[in-house]
């Protein structure tokens, strides 16, 4: 008797065909994400779960499928899933770290490059024919080589900016919960800064922590109000970090230079009045969408749900 496992929607084949080897799998959708009614109806009698962070897994959907053994996210962050509820019955959360931390780095990256040299501002303009002559003073961006990156939240996507500053010269501070050795904090050539004298000091401000209750509106007015009016802000972890209408403002008052934003609060919804915004690069949640990372992280997810599922099947990323 096989288990059987949903997966919300397609993924790349590599996942799909190693979970089949083992188990009987349901494929949610094709092309889209499931709507809240069938995803309750197609988890009934599942033992098992690959989810997508597009998916609220909340106790009614828990309630649906009383057999349910894993949640098995397919991303790093899982705060759509319920995981004190997840915790109380007794179902492993699995996420997929590791695979998407260049990827997405490599996106940050991408951001802060482009809105510190507004090359998707200088397209626009280019586009519509507005571009007249190469001039001294035309089109002027911030040097990102030698200046200054704050990495907020330093886990693994956090480190692997610094790698990347290391490469443009940077002064490399960074604030998280935990602090490193100074041994460590040498090692890396990083300095520690508390929240605040990051936000005072950084010419770019890059977002790596996880949402939750202790991280929600991280970023509001009164943070915006204390970085420089030269500064950027970077964010590719998750939308509910930032107060998107207090950004939206700061942004229209000039009170920081700019952002740089692959995640939002409502997403795919922008707070209105973004889009009209030259100062700001808007990419629609791109941070792992590599080819080779998506397969990696099919790969990882079914990995996770088979180790969850069968007693010799390895170890999982568990979160819970
Ligand atoms: C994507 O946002 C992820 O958490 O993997
Ligand atoms: C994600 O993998 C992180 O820990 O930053």
């Amino acid at each position: 008797n096989r288990p059987k496992v949903l997966v919300s929607r397609k993924i790349p084949f590599k996942g799909l065909s190693l979970l089949r080897e083992y188990c009987e799998v349901t494929v949610g959708a094709e092309d889209r994400m499931l709507t809240r009614k069938e995803l309750l109806k197609l988890i009934e009698g599942k033992d098992g779960v690959l989810s997508m962070l597009t998916d609220q897994m909340d106790k009614e959907v828990m309630d649906a499928a009383p057999d349910l053994k894993v949640i098995s996210n397919y991303a790093v962050g899982y705060d759509n899933i319920d995981i004190t509820e997840a915790t109380r019955r007794g179902i492993s959360v699995t996420n997929t770290p590791d695979v998407l931390t260049d990827a997405t780095a490599d996106l940050a990256w991408a951001l802060l490059m482009d809105v510190a040299r507004r090359v998707t501002e200088g397209d626009r303009l280019n586009r519509k024919g507005k571009w007249k002559e190469w001039a001294p003073m035309f089109h002027l961006g911030k040097e990102v080589t030698g200046s200054v990156l704050g990495i907020v939240g330093f886990g693994r996507i956090g480190r692997a900016m610094v790698k990347r500053a290391l490469g443009f010269d940077m002064e490399i501070v960074y604030f998280s919960r935990t602090r490193l050795s100074p041994a460590e904090e040498q090692r890396l050539g990083v300095r520690y800064l508390s929240f605040t004298d990051l936000l005072q000091h950084a010419d770019f401000v890059s977002l790596h922590a996880p949402y939750t209750k202790e991280t929600h509106h991280l970023i509001g007015a009164d943070e915006l109000s204390r970085m420089k009016a030269t500064a950027y802000l970077i964010n590719t972890s998750r939308g509910g970090l930032i107060d998107e209408k207090a950004l939206l403002t700061a942004l229209r008052e000039g009170k920081i230079a700019g952002a740089g934003l692959d995640v939002y609060e409502m997403e795919p919804q922008l707070t209105p009045g973004l889009e009209k915004l030259e100062n700001v690069v808007l990419a629609p949640h791109l941070g792992s969408a590599t080819r080779e990372t998506r397969e990696l992280m099919a790969w990882r997810a079914a990995k996770n749900v088979l180790a969850e599922l069968f007693d010799d099947m390895g170890q999982s990323n568990r979160v819970n």
